[in-house]
C-alpha cells in the first residue's frame, strides 16, 4: 500500500507481516539501524500528541533515518490561513513520507490525493487512527493470542477514532466483540454498516458487568471530551464507565486490560500495579510496529530495501 489511511484497507495478512516485522525488529534493533538512513519523515500534528508523534519519530530513528517537524498550528503558517492541501504539497518536497494529524475527518485521505509520498493517518478527527491500532492488535497477540478473542471496547465509541480502527480490524481475525457504552456514545452507524458488510460479531451493552467475566480483553477509552459539540452533553457522561481493581474482581485472571491512552480517569491506578495492566508497555510496543509500518511504506517504490 502507498498510504495508510484506514484500517479496513488492511487485511488479516497485511496486518500479521506487519507485527511479524516488528517483532523481528524489536528482537534485534541492530539489524535494522541504518536500514533507512538516507530518509527523512514529515510529523505534520494539527492536534496534541505525546505517543503517536514522539514513538514515530523514535522509530523513523531507529531505522537511521530522521524526522522534520511542522511543529503546531500555532506556530506554522497554518496560522497564516494556508490550507492543508498547500502544506503537504509543500512538504512532500521536504520528506520520504508524511505521518498527519489533524481534527477533520478524512484529511488524510485528502491529503493523500495531493502528494506522491506515502501518508500514515495518525488520527483524522473522530475517523481512524490505523497505526494505533497496529500496535494495539500487536499487544493484543503477545497476551492473548489473536485467535478466538472475545474483546471489550468501553467508553467513548462514537468519537473514540481508536475503537473505529480496531473494530474494523478485529473484525478481520473473527473476534468476538462487546461495545459497552452510554445509549449516547455508541459507535456511529457508518462504523456499525461497516462491521456488518465484514460479518463481524458484535453486541452492544450499557453495562460492563454483563460481559465482563466473559472477556480476554478490556479495551478502555477516553471520553473524547474535545469533540463534543456541547458542553453539557460531556458533563452528561463525564465519569462514567471507569474501572478500579475491585471492578476487576469479576474478571479471568488472564484479562488484559488496554487504553490507547492518554486517560483521564477511567482507569484507577490501583489497576496499574496488577497483572491485567498492559497499557504502558502497549504505548512502547508503538516504536517497533511503528518502525515495520515505515519500513514497509518507505520501501514500497521499488527500492531493494
Ligand atoms: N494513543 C494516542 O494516539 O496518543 P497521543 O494522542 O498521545 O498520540
Amino acid at each position: 500500500h502507498d498510504h495508510l489511511l484506514s484500517a479496513g484497507q488492511l487485511t488479516r495478512e497485511d496486518i500479521e507481516a506487519v507485527l511479524d516485522r516488528a517483532a523481528e525488529m524489536a528482537a534485534d534493533p541492530a539489524g535494522v539501524a541504518e536500514r533507512h538512513a538516507d530518509r527523512l519523515l514529515a510529523l505534520c500534528f494539527f492536534e496534541p500528541s505525546t505517543r503517536t508523534k514522539m514513538s514515530f519519530d523514535a522509530a523513523m530513528k531507529r531505522l537511521g533515518g530522521d524526522t522534520v517537524d511542522m511543529g503546531t498550528v500555532e506556530s506554522s503558517s497554518v496560522k497564516k490561513g494556508e490550507s492543508l492541501a498547500d502544506t503537504v504539497r509543500v512538504i512532500e518536497g521536504y520528506a520520504d513520507g508524511i505521518v498527519l494529524r489533524h481534527p477533520s475527518e478524512g484529511a488524510a485521505k485528502l491529503a493523500a490525493e495531493f502528494v506522491d509520498v506515502p501518508v500514515v493517518n495518525a488520527g483524522d478527527g473522530a475517523g481512524q487512527h490505523p497505526s494505533q491500532t497496529l500496535l494495539d492488535l500487536y499487544t493484543m497477540r503477545e497476551n492473548a493470542g489473536l485467535d478466538d478473542l472475545t474483546v471489550g471496547i468501553m467508553g467513548d465509541l462514537k468519537y473514540g477514532r481508536t475503537v473505529h480502527s480496531l473494530a474494523e480490524a478485529l473484525a478481520t481475525f473473527d473476534a468476538r466483540m462487546h461495545f459497552v457504552s452510554p445509549e449516547s456514545l455508541r459507535l456511529p452507524r457508518s462504523v456499525q454498516f461497516d462491521l456488518h458488510e465484514a460479518g463481524a460479531r458484535l453486541r452492544e451493552h450499557t453495562e460492563l458487568d454483563e460481559v465482563l467475566p466473559e472477556l480476554d480483553v478490556l479495551y478502555v477509552t477516553r471520553i473524547q471530551r474535545e469533540r463534543f459539540p456541547d458542553e453539557n452533553e460531556y458533563q452528561k457522561v463525564a465519569g462514567q464507565y471507569q474501572i478500579d481493581a475491585d471492578t476487576l474482581a469479576a474478571a479471568r485472571d488472564d484479562l488484559t486490560v488496554m487504553h490507547p491512552l492518554p486517560r483521564v480517569d477511567e482507569i484507577a491506578p490501583d489497576v496499574d500495579g496488577t497483572e491485567h495492566a498492559q497499557y504502558f508497555p502497549q504505548a512502547h510496543n508503538g516504536v517497533p510496529v511503528r518502525m515495520a509500518l515505515l519500513d514497509e511504506l518507505l520501501s514500497g517504490d521499488g527500492g531493494d530495501r
